[in-house]
């Protein structure tokens, strides 16, 4: 039998089960609905934490060094001591991937400042609380790979931090709600008059075949598929540059993408309402998504990969 339909077997025998999926929290693995925080969790109270997602493919984990390496800055930033060793972090997510049937999942990782009467300044002491839980990553439906999505755009409104994975996402959450309000997938957000970033996502824009990003910076959270994609436009002859973007330059786009780690690299064809380009996935698209394909298939077919 494929591993992927014994994985949706699996999965169904969960579900009829009514099987609660197992979460991590403070050492302990334990039922989703018995884990529990206290109120005054800081994470809680002030959103005073950070957060990391990370895929999985075929059980294993997709640019984990990367991911690690962006928690750990996450961590630095707001001055949270990183609680657990590179091998212990390793060994809590690799058990909650197997103790789960899904061959393809999203980790997230969270950690916040803990628990304190509530004060706004540090605690002098306290231990950060460590949450963790694992997804089945539903692939991107087929439909939508062939249409793309819609974007509209947006001020925005955040605060000057957003290269930190803050919990406190309340200015992303806005912008979200913003874009479903307008029917739309995601917003494409400018501070100044340059663009940023999405809600979720980071933001590509395609002239003349070249891909150009925004400035990494902290003005936009650095997507573990930033770095990606220039891999993925090198490896495929494609040109790649981060360059102040406008709104006319957005409008005058060839092709837009957006990438994240559930949704990978994904078209966005209409913004504001008016077409991209010819108002369909382009074939810069195209050949990111078999390069990004290819790199998941090569993670899957390399032990090293996972450390
Ligand atoms: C604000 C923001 N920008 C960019 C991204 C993309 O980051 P990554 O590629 O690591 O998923 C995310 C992902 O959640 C995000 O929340």
């Amino acid at each position: 039998m494929h591993t992927s339909q014994l994985d949706s077997n699996a999965l169904n025998t969960l579900e009829s089960k009514d099987h609660e999926p197992t979460v991590y929290l403070n050492g302990a693995f334990l039922p989703l609905s018995e884990a529990k925080v206290p109120v005054l969790d800081r994470g809680f109270i002030f959103g005073d934490g950070i957060y990391e997602v990370v895929p999985v493919y075929a059980r294993r984990l997709f640019r984990w060094p990367e991911h690690l390496a962006r928690l750990k800055r996450s961590l630095a930033k707001i001055r949270i001591d990183n609680p657990y060793s590179d091998s212990q972090w390793l060994a809590l997510i690799e058990s909650l991937i197997q103790q789960h049937p899904w061959s393809e999942q999203f980790v997230y990782l969270h950690i916040t400042r803990g628990v304190a009467k509530r004060d706004h300044a540090f605690p002098k002491a306290s231990k950060p609380t460590v949450f963790a839980m694992t997804s089945a990553l539903q692939a991107v439906p087929q439909h939508v790979r062939r249409e793309g999505v819609a974007a509209i755009t947006l001020d925005d409104q955040r605060w000057l931090h957003c290269d930190i994975k803050s919990i406190s996402l309340l200015g992303n959450v806005l912008a979200r709600q913003a874009a479903v309000d307008a029917d739309a997938a995601e917003c494409i957000q400018f501070r100044d008059g340059q663009m940023t970033e999405g809600s979720s996502s980071n933001i590509w824009l395609v002239r003349h075949g070249e891909v150009l990003g925004a400035p990494v910076d902290h003005r936009i959270l650095e997507g573990i598929r930033v770095g990606l994609m220039e891999t993925l436009c090198h490896g495929c002859g494609i040109g790649f540059r981060n360059a102040a973007i406008s709104r006319e330059e957005l409008f005058q786009a060839d092709e837009l993408l957006l990438t994240s780690a559930t949704k990978e690299v994904l078209a966005i064809t209409k913004v504001d309402h008016k077409p991209v380009g010819e108002g369909k996935p382009g074939p810069v698209y195209h050949r990111l998504y078999e390069a990004y394909q290819a790199a998941i298939a090569a993670n899957g077919a390399n032990p090293q990969a996972i450390r």
